[in-house]
């Protein structure tokens, strides 16, 4: 299982390894018990589980769909490292990925 390190919103690191197919905001509220609102359920509709990712693991990530772009551009917190973390299958290359919680717009 990858382990995944993620930051929360006030700076602490919790590693903790996720389950392949489980998509990154399923691990990062179910799994590491992290406060990710996910209100759409991971439908790609309310960007709740807005996340930072950093550039260097961008190519081991799935491209971003026109849906994510749209929603996730508009955000008050929004970075070039943004990602919705319900649109981030886990797969065994994700092994070590760096995430942190952007905060709650
Ligand atoms: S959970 Fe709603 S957009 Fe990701």
């Amino acid at each position: 299982m990858p382990r995944i390190i993620a930051t929360d919103r006030d700076g602490s690191v919790k590693e903790f390894d996720a389950d392949p197919g489980m998509t990154l905001m399923e691990a990062l509220r179910d799994t590491a018990g992290l406060d990710i609102a996910a209100i759409c359920g991971g439908s790609c509709s309310c960007a709740t589980c807005h996340v930072y990712i950093p550039a260097h693991w961008a190519e081991h990530l799935p491209a971003q769909q026109a849906d994510e772009v749209e929603l996730i551009e508009f955000l008050p917190a929004y970075r070039d490292t943004s990602r919705l973390s319900c649109q981030i299958e886990i797969t065994d290359a994700l092994a070590g990925l760096e995430v942190e919680l952007a905060p709650e717009d």
